[in-house]
């Protein structure tokens, strides 16, 4: 009967050292299998008289369950300890911060251009576009730069054949836009222009926003008016001022060249003059009836101030983090 009550705690202690649902197996048939205690116990009985038997049959019970008892304990706890293990593997710290996908952002050009075509717009002027495959007639001729007059070596011009180029500037769209519409005319026009041309300053692809007013009575007075109150909303001081120094465009006479004031000195930023009656001419407007300015700027000379860069190369090489630091 001590034999049979010390297998509990013999149990008891096996149990409580198994580590996995394996060993707790092999050690429950161990105590309960066919060749364990409580078998041949049970086997034992028949060996006894009638007064012993019920007694050691109950204890024999009493023990198989007290063991039984002790491995469902057993198993319950490294049940609960696997699954324990098993959720906080597979645990999600949902505060740790997560990877961000990378959002595109405007290119500091066209910023630009958008700032420059909103200003113009809110005094009036429309937008006009035209080819960047021009002919050699409205990039030249028409704007009263006849063949083989020396204007057209100031232009280092990509040919694409004997009368296509790359448009060396974007003055064609005052012809086209003048041939198509009737005065009054109020237009800027933004875009890409080319030339054979590459440095720290000068990149063979550039953009220029071409402006032209055309009406009965448009004097220089009102030329030096739209830039000047332009450049003064585009960098935001209404204490900029312009300066025209006389020049030569054969589309225009008189002609100038636009300088504004920057960091107490002056620095260029396009041309202008009063469209030359030979281009009006060209695009059948009458001389007497109207008359009108035209200018054109560097739009990347304008975002290079506007952003304080001395270099207009990052504008075309595409590296991200440069790009990313003119985000709206
Ligand atoms: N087309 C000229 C250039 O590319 C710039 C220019 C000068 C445009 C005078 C004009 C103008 O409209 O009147 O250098």
């Amino acid at each position: 009967m001590e034999d049979l009550k010390k297998l509990i705690t013999d149990a008891k202690k096996d149990f409580a050292a198994c580590k996995s649902l394996t060993e707790l197996d092999n050690a429950k048939s161990k105590y309960l299998g066919k060749a364990g205690p409580i078998t041949e116990a049970m086997k034992g009985l028949s060996k006894l008289s009638k007064g012993e038997k019920p007694k050691i049959g109950a204890l024999i019970n009493e023990v198989k369950q007290g063991i039984e008892l002790a491995l469902n304990h057993c198993k319950e706890s490294i049940q609960k300890a696997i699954l324990t293990k098993q959720l906080s593997d597979e645990s999600i710290d949902v505060s740790l911060p997560g990877i961000k996908g990378n959002s595109g952002s405007l290119h500091p050009i066209t910023l630009t251009m958008r700032r420059i075509e909103r200003i113009f717009h809110s005094v009036g002027f429309d937008l006009a576009r035209g080819p960047e495959i021009e002919d050699d007639y409205h990039n030249f001729t028409a704007l009263n730069i006849p063949e083989s007059h020396p204007a057209r070596a100031m232009h280092d011009t990509f040919y694409i054949n004997k009368n296509y180029v790359l448009r060396t500037h974007t003055s064609p769209v005052q012809v086209r836009y003048m041939k198509e519409n009737k005065p009054p005319l109020r237009i800027i026009s933004p875009g890409r222009v080319y030339r054979v041309d590459s440095d720290a300053t000068h990149s063979p692809m550039f953009h220029q926003v071409e402006g032209l007013w055309i009406d009965e009575n448009i004097n220089f007075a009102n030329l030096k008016g739209v830039v000047q109150d332009f450049l003064q909303q585009f960098f935001e001081d209404s204490s900029l001022s312009i300066r025209f120094r006389p020049s030569f465009f054969p589309f225009t006479e008189p002609s100038a060249e636009i300088d504004m004031s920057w960091n107490g000195g002056w620095l260029e930023i396009g041309g202008c003059g009063m469209v030359h009656p030979n281009v009006l001419k060209h695009t059948n407007i009458n001389k007497n009836d109207f008359q009108g300015f035209a200018f054109g700027l560097g739009v990347e000379r304008l975002a290079m101030l506007k952003f304080g860069l001395d270099d207009l190369r990052p504008f075309f090489t595409h590296d991200l983090r440069f790009l990313k630091q003119f985000k709206v």
